[in-house]
């Protein structure tokens, strides 16, 4: 039976339309199901969207619609920019859907019996753009003396109400010792020593209701409360697998996740929440959690206030997907931050897709069809000359750098590896110099050299598949690898002209 791996994207906020920081998660969580399927895993993939919380409930009170309708309405946005950026997701869950409202409320019952849900008073301060509680210690103070949120600098609410607690302090230990015996749980290891800091100040009791606004799912044993919206998210990724439903097969084949992905800034939401919370249930915890960095754009911070949020359905529009899905993860290595600016958009597009790619395509079929009639030549017997042995060699080598940096998510790396085969390819062109080999009549040789780089092509199809779906089927239909002529096409990436 095939291997099964389970991974997720964060369940993105619909408060607003998506963005490319929404999409490089995504983008990436696709790669890496594609790239596992391709392996011949059994793969589930899971995206969503996170309905509840306060946030939520101000957009739609500011738009003056009913949250229900509201969320329904944003929702579509991102199904349709999934389906447009080819997210191949096995599974979408809304948090509010029943499926997941009556997991959540199960597991909050349940807790609560067992002892570790407990009514008590909450006083501290929240910020609602990050859904996030904060002692007064851990708020940065304004000149005002207002109460900042350390993580975003927006000014936090003080609140007072009463509330369960999650007692999360209970498995300060075990958390501790799971992290500190198991070095890849926590990745980068950057977050993972950031977690560890923060786990050693002490773990305390966290507040999981609020009763200040409606807009959640409901406690069944007190139904003034609602829960806590991260709470609520985080189950999502056992609630879409059927975990106390009548079905829970999925649960059983696919739990353990093998990776969260995530930005860094929830890194301690799924580190030390959401472990607790699978201790408490007594169920394993997930393999891997990755915080990837964040994008600014042209330096700054991305938001709807300066107007600068990137919009990857319009990039796409007018650039191609593909070129998105690789200029993003290839740009920045996975797990630092980035920046994104149109300038060094065009620049790597024209760089390595219409330059690099791009020439040795058209350049190699050019010439498969000018000395070969068309057809791919098919050699017998290895390369004897230095230049193609090493290109061969070079050729066998790279499969093998790629998958290791496929194996720790270093998606730059592994394009990088296709990038350089690519450019040696280019230089072994030049220092062949095939006309010259077609003028002096070397006819075997030319054909090593049309095999060797039509071998290059091949390989460059299969490997850039999970990153450019669309272009790897291009790339192979002008190779007609199946068929007899190569059938030389329009140029894969046009070159754009330069805006700055
Ligand atoms: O946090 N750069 O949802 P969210 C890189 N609902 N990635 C970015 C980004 C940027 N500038 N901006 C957003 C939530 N992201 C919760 C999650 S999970 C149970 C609940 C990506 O809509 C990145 O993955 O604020 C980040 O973690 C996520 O979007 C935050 O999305």
């Amino acid at each position: 039976m095939a291997e099964k791996f389970y991974l997720t994207t964060p369940l993105y906020y619909v408060n607003d339309i998506p963005h490319i920081g929404h999409a490089y998660t995504t983008i990436a969580a696709d790669v890496l199901a594609r790239y596992k399927r391709a392996k011949g895993f059994d793969v589930r993939f899971l995206t969503g969207t996170d309905e509840h919380g306060q946030k939520v409930w101000q957009a739609a009170e500011g738009q003056n619609k009913p949250a229900q309708q509201f969320v329904d309405e944003i929702v579509g946005r991102f199904t349709a920019a999934w389906d447009k950026l080819n997210i191949s997701y096995d599974d979408f869950i809304r948090t509010t859907e029943k499926r997941h409202e009556i997991t959540v409320q199960k597991i909050f019952s349940q807790l609560l019996k067992q002892g570790d849900i407990y009514k008590g008073e909450y006083e501290g301060w929240y910020c609602v753009h990050c859904e996030t509680y904060w002692a007064a210690g851990e708020t940065n103070e304004d000149m005002e003396g207002r109460k900042l949120c350390p993580t975003c600098g927006r000014p936090t609410d003080l609140l007072k109400e009463e509330t369960y607690f999650f007692k999360q302090s209970k498995f300060h230990d075990r958390l501790l010792k799971h992290i500190e015996a198991n070095p890849d749980f926590i990745k980068p290891d950057s977050r993972r020593n950031e977690i560890v800091q923060f786990i050693k100040k002490g773990l305390k009791d966290l507040s999981i209701t609020r009763t200040a606004f409606p807009w959640g799912i409901i406690v069944p044993e007190d139904p003034r409360h609602v829960i806590y919206v991260w709470f609520d998210a985080l189950i999502n990724y056992i609630s879409a697998l059927g975990y106390l439903s009548a079905d829970d097969d999925m649960f059983k084949k696919y739990w353990p996740a093998d990776v969260h992905l995530m930005g860094k800034e929830i890194v301690r939401f799924h580190a030390v929440t959401w472990p607790c919370l699978l201790m408490a249930l007594g169920l394993p915890l997930p393999k891997k959690i990755f915080g990837h960095g964040w994008w600014t754009v042209e330096g700054k911070k991305m938001s709807k206030s300066k107007g600068n949020v990137v919009d990857p359905l319009a990039l796409s529009s007018e650039y191609g997907v593909d070129a998105v899905r690789y200029f993003i993860l290839r740009e920045v290595p996975f797990g630092v931050d980035g920046d994104f600016s149109i300038n060094s958009f065009i620049n790597r597009y024209n760089a390595d897709l219409a330059n690099d790619l791009g020439n040795l395509l058209s350049r190699t079929l050019t010439m498969v069809e000018k000395y070969f009639q068309g057809q791919a030549p098919r050699v017998k017997g290895q390369a004897e000359d230095g230049l193609s042995k090493e290109l061969v060699s070079l050729l066998a080598e790279t499969p093998k750098v790629f998958d290791r940096a496929m194996d720790e998510l270093a998606f730059s790396e592994a394009l990088s590896a296709v990038w350089h085969l690519i450019s040696q390819a280019n230089i072994y062109i030049e220092k062949q110099a095939p006309w010259s080999l077609a003028k002096k009549g070397e006819m075997e040789r030319l054909a090593i050299v049309m095999n060797t780089l039509y071998n290059v092509l091949k390989l460059t199809a299969d490997l850039i598949a999970p990153f450019m779906p669309e272009t790897s089927l291009r790339l192979l239909a002008q190779l007609n690898t199946g068929g007899d002529k190569v059938a030389k096409g329009e140029a894969l990436f046009p070159r754009l002209a330069k805006t700055a």
